[in-house]
């Protein structure tokens, strides 16, 4: 197909390797930085393109979508499409596409991460190892909870739910997830686990781990309810989005101890943190990395880059959203 008359938004920036991918023919309004554009200039920088490549911070709702009629395809940079109005796209003809499978290990060695530093202590370990304040052995210091052996709750078994349930086979745990589907048996006689209600999960697990996508049915899925339904002794652990846990109820849940701990990547008004959080200790915050390996971000933006293209080119995409 002749692609001379195409023309893309790419609108915040992508690593030079994919940026590399597009065709000369093809032009790109390029907005090489890492602030969202606002809605109006989004729209008329849309206006007429053929495509677009974004970041999750972009918000595509029906509005920005007539603004730009000739968009064939919206290319997010990221597994989750919360950002983007689905259903509109779909009414209008427009291909959607995200980045699965390529982050899948990536994000759950972070869910990992967060919950073996929040167990463990390891970021008020290192606060105190560099403060000076250590100054003898100490018998009682920094004691945390034990991983080996306890039980793993993950919500949403989806493929980064699974993976981190694979890694729980190395820790000798029991895993119970919690899914509107349940995995094949052989999946779940593979990883050790078994599906409950979402009453089980939370009553069984030591540890419960969010990776449901943001649904009107999952929004607050950890809500005051859920959270009195943990152990005291659990960690909750959420690197899906944040908009899944009820912020302010966990901030009681932590405060009032319903639960041991959290290690959060995500949260319901990024980059904004409830205040709460901030001066807590048993609280491992991250903003918003659990997919940023340098080899994951580089396929991320390349597998986006490579589903524009497809569509441009009359071809089906790679990675549609289903
Ligand atoms: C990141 O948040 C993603 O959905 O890939």
């Amino acid at each position: 197909m002749n692609m001379m008359s195409k023309s893309l938004l790419v609108s915040n920036v992508l690593p030079d390797e994919a940026l590399r991918l597009i065709p000369r023919e093809i032009s790109v309004d390029y907005n090489g930085t890492q602030t969202a554009l606002p809605k109006t200039e989004l729209m008329a920088r849309l206006r007429g393109k053929d495509g677009l490549i974004c970041h999750i911070i972009s918000a595509i709702d029906d509005e920005v979508l007539a603004a730009a009629p000739t968009v064939k395809v919206i290319a997010n940079v990221a597994v989750g499409y919360n950002n983007i109005d689905i259903a509109a796209a779909r009414r209008r003809g427009v291909v959607v596409t995200n980045t699965p499978d390529v982050l899948t290990e990536t994000t759950a060695d972070f869910a990992w991460t967060l919950l073996m530093a929040t167990a463990r202590r390891v970021v008020e370990a290192d606060r105190f190892t560099r403060s000076g304040q250590w100054h003898r052995w100490q018998w009682d210091l920094l004691w945390g909870a034990d991983v080996y052996g306890k039980t793993l709750g993950i919500m949403g078994f989806g493929r980064i739910g699974r993976a981190v349930a694979r890694r729980a086979l190395g820790f000798n745990m029991r895993v119970v997830y919690q899914d509107a589907v349940a995995a094949d048996a052989a999946v779940e006689r593979e990883l050790r686990a078994s599906r409950m209600d979402l009453e089980g999960v939370l009553r069984e697990a030591d540890f419960v781990s969010l990776h449901t996508p943001l649904l009107p049915e999952t929004r607050h899925l950890m809500n005051e309810r859920s959270l009195r339904l943990m152990k005291k002794s659990a960690i909750l652990v959420n690197a899906a989005r944040g908009p899944v846990v009820d912020e302010a109820a966990l901030v009681r849940a932590l405060e009032e101890g319903w639960i041991a701990g959290a290690g959060l990547d995500v949260f319901e008004e990024e980059p904004t943190i409830h205040p709460g959080l901030l001066p807590m200790t048993n609280v491992v915050l991250a903003p918003h990395i659990a997919s940023a390996s340098f080899d994951t971000r580089l396929a991320m933006a390349t597998l986006a880059v490579r589903n524009c293209l497809a569509v441009l080119e009359g071809k089906p995409p790679l990675t549609p959203v289903p």
